[in-house]
This record gives structure tokens, C-alpha cells and sequence, in this order.
């Protein structure tokens, strides 16, 4: 259906604007993201918001509800089948069997992600992930170090009600035994299972243990747990791994539930949950190892490990908090001219090129309307060049802020001027 024209545009349902100044706050959690982790040397990868519609399909699985229910897929005008990205793991798999980087490979994202999900507070149809992947490691020293960057960064924004789960999913050795047996364990329980999940115990029954509906986590209780059946070396990789949390005082609980949405993952397993949110939607992260997905997808066979961080998620749980309300620096001046404009594009021009945050008004405003400005940006200073100020070459710098009070500046001076009164522009 054609969107009706013949109203207000708005934006498609399960989609949001983030205007500034809340926008500031995504800049500071990327950037701080960022310098966590080039600190561990991990480079930023930049890929495609949609792939074929194949790269999903065959790394995430069709019957996970991501990729069976929720894709965004559309036939472009060549015919090909087209996917928007519904998550970051599966298309840094395929650049990298396309570009086959040195091993390891440690590559970190921020992306828009597409998902077709009944929207609620804290889900949405395209939400934000921060993320890393590893591809090229099995050793559970990099579990670790993944999985602390992830803590830390989570600390680092000042949320401190968050849950760190941890579990192992096993692998291609272990995992299939196990199965078969959680499937008979669930037969008997069929009667008490969800709607949604009586007739599906013949697929995948993992999906079971992660169900959030009452009737699903009371059948399970009691049903084999898949960290009591590992192989030696899966159960040696988990126990190595959890010793190296303990050894950094990375808190986490065990939670043999945690099985994630998606086909990729292998061993370690991990999510982060918000306990300062809304009990359906409060995963702020999660991720895990995923040793069989390259080759999944064609390429040689490669271990990988990683993880996202929904940014609305963690945001609402910043605010929930209370923490990470800190403000946008104002602009260090803001520039009035009531000469028709040309004195402040000079003076902007000129304090921006020396560093500085400036702001002007448009439009010829009157000079009252214009100091109104001032005082509504939060600038320190107005810097003022009206007809006097005009004749004479010089600027009247007048404070906003602190004790008040102001003075003249030749024209020439106001760089000087602004260094002197300790605003930080570039020398
Ligand atoms: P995910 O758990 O599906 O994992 O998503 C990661 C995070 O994105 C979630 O913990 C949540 O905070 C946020 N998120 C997911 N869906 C929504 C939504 N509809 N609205 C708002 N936020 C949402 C992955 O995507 C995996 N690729 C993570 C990974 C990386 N595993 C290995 N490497």
C-alpha cells in the first residue's frame, strides 16, 4: 500500500528520528565504543546495509525468526533477491570470505539494523548495533577478551543493573546427541508448552529454552541442561573461559536457557540484560562463537567470535539509571550582527577556522531577538558588531555566562581575545 500523501509525512511504523541533542548521546557512546576498542586493535569494517538475501539465509538460518519472519527481503530491479541487513554478523562473515584478511581478523561495526518486529518500547524495526567480530581464533583467551570489552564498555556508560549470562552451546560433536534427547525430554512435556511452541518441538527444540512465555519456562523445568552433556574439549573451552572472566573479576552468571536466535552460534554464548528495563526487551547485548559459520557460507573453514550492543537499549537503560545525561557542549560564542550579516560570517569564519564552537543568527533579526539567541545557545560570550562597534573596527564582547560585565576588542583581536578568555580552539 502507497503511503497517503494527502497527510503529514511520517516516518514507517517501528522507526525513530533521533534529533539533537538526545543525538548527542549516540555520538558519545560511538565514540567512546571506538577508543574502547582500537585500544585492543580492532578496525572499523563498513559494509553493505543489504546483501543478498542469500548471506542471511545461509548464515543465520531460515527457521530462526530473524530470517524466517522479520527480514526485510524485496526483489530489486535486476530481479535479485535483496535483503536489508537484519544483523552485522552474517555480512562481515561474507566481506570477509570475499577479502580473506590476515587471521585474526578483528573488525568493529556500528550499523542500522532491519527487523520486521511487532514495535514496543525498545524494539524496533530498525534499531542501532554497536559490534565486533573476530574471525581466525578458537582459543578462549579471545571469548574472554571479547566478552570483557563488552563488560567494560557497558561500565564505561555508567549502567551498573546489567546481568552478564553466559553458556555454551557445544558443537557439531556434542550438540546433536544433546538434542535429540532435550526433544524426547520435551515430548513428555508437550501439553505444557505455549501455543506457539507445542507443534515445534520436530525443529529446532533449543528455541524452547529461550521461550519468555510462563507455560514454556515452567515445562522446562528439570530438562537436561546442554553444559552437563559437552564434549572433553568444548567443556574444557568453557571451563578455561570462565576461569579467565573470574580471574578479571568479570561477574556473570551461568543460564543453561541461553541458546540466542540464530543457527551461526557454537560454544560460547552471552548476553547482557538490563534490569532497569522492561522484562521482554531488555537484552542490551549479546553474541557469542559461531566456529562453523564461514564455512556455512563457503568459505574455509574458520572459528569467530563476537558480539552487538543495541544502542537504543542501552540508552534506555542509561536514562533509567540516571546516568549518561550529560549535556552537548555549548558553542564558545555566538555572534551578533546587526550590519547585515557580513561582520559575523567574517568573525565565524574565522573563529571556527582557529577551532572554536561558534553560532550566528539569519535572517537580519532585530538585536534583541538576536542576544535572545545568544542566551538560548549557552554561549559563553555574544560577540557584537553593531553600527558603532562597525565605525570603530572593533567587536564588543559581552559575557553571558559567570560573573557578567563587558569590553571592546579591535576587530583584529577576537581570536586572541577568545585564547585569552581560555576557550580551547586550535592554535
Ligand atoms: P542480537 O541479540 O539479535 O544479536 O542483537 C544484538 C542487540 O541488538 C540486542 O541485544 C538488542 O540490544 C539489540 N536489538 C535487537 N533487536 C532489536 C530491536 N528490534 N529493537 C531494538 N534493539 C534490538 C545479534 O544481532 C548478533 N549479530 C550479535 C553477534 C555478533 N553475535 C556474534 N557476533
Amino acid at each position: 500500500m502507497d503511503a497517503d500523501v494527502s497527510t503529514e509525512p511520517r516516518a514507517p511504523t517501528g522507526t525513530h528520528d533521533v534529533l539533537w541533542p538526545e543525538s548527542w548521546r549516540w555520538e558519545e557512546l560511538t565514540a567512546s565504543f571506538a577508543r574502547q576498542v582500537e585500544r585492543a586493535n580492532y578496525g572499523l569494517v563498513v559494509s553493505p546495509m543489504f546483501e543478498y538475501a542469500e548471506i542471511f539465509r545461509r548464515g543465520i538460518g531460515v527457521d530462526s525468526d530473524v530470517v524466517g519472519k522479520e527480514m526485510y527481503e524485496f526483489a530489486d530491479r535486476d530481479g535479485r533477491v535483496i535483503a536489508l541487513r537484519p544483523e552485522g554478523t552474517a555480512s562481515v562473515a561474507r566481506a570477509f570470505i570475499e577479502r580473506r584478511p590476515t587471521i585474526p581478523w578483528k573488525a568493529w561495526y556500528v550499523t542500522p539494523a532491519f527487523r520486521h518486529e511487532r514495535p514496543q518500547a525498545g524494539r524496533y524495526r530498525q534499531h542501532h548495533q554497536l559490534g565486533v567480530e573476530v574471525l581466525g581464533s578458537a582459543d578462549p583467551e579471545l571469548d574472554i577478551e571479547v566478552v570483557t570489552i563488552a563488560a567494560d564498555f557497558i561500565e564505561g556508560t555508567g549502567v551498573r543493573k546489567v546481568e552478564l549470562k553466559v553458556n555454551s552451546m557445544g558443537d557439531a560433536t556434542c550438540r546433536p546427541a544433546y538434542v535429540d534427547r532435550l526433544r524426547e525430554d520435551l515430548e513428555k512435556r508437550k501439553a505444557l508448552l505455549c501455543d506457539d511452541h507445542r507443534g515445534r518441538i520436530g525443529g529446532n527444540p533449543l528455541r524452547i529454552l529461550d521461550c519468555k512465555t510462563a507455560e514454556c519456562q515452567a515445562a522446562i523445568e528439570g530438562v537436561p541442561k546442554l553444559v552437563d552433556s559437552l564434549c572433553d574439549p568444548c567443556a574444557a573451552h568453557f571451563r578455561r573461559f570462565r576461569e579467565g572472566l573470574d580471574e578479571l573479576g568479570v561477574s556473570y552468571t551461568l543460564d543453561f536457557r541461553l541458546v540466542r536466535g540464530f543457527d551461526y552460534y557454537s560454544r560460547t554464548t552471552f548476553e547482557f540484560t538490563a534490569h532497569s528495563i522492561e522484562a521482554a526487551q531488555n537484552a542490551v547485548g549479546g553474541g557469542g562463537r559461531y566456529d562453523g559459520l564461514v564455512e556455512m557460507m563457503g568459505g574455509p573453514p574458520t572459528p569467530g567470535i563476537g558480539f552487538a550492543i543495541g544502542i537504543e537499549r542501552l540508552l534506555l537503560a542509561a536514562s533509567a539509571e540516571g546516568t549518561m545525561h550529560e549535556h552537548p557542549p555549548p558553542p564558545d560564542a555566538f555572534v551578533v550582527d546587526v550590519v547585515g550579516g557580513g561582520a559575523a560570517r567574517g568573525i565565524v569564519t574565522e573563529l571556527r577556522r582557529a577551532g572554536f564552537r561558534v553560532d550566528r543568527a539569519f535572517d537580519g533579526r532585530s538585536m534583541k531577538a538576536q542576544m535572545k539567541l545568544a542566551d538560548r545557545s549557552g554561549a559563553d560570550v555574544a560577540l557584537i558588531v553593531g553600527p558603532e562597534e562597525q565605525a570603530s573596527g572593533v567587536v564588543t564582547v559581552r559575557t553571558l555566562r559567570r560573573h557578567g560585565g563587558q569590553c571592546t576588542v579591535p576587530r583584529s583581536g577576537v581570536v586572541a581575545e577568545m585564547h585569552r578568555r581560555g576557550h580551547d580552539g586550535d592554535e
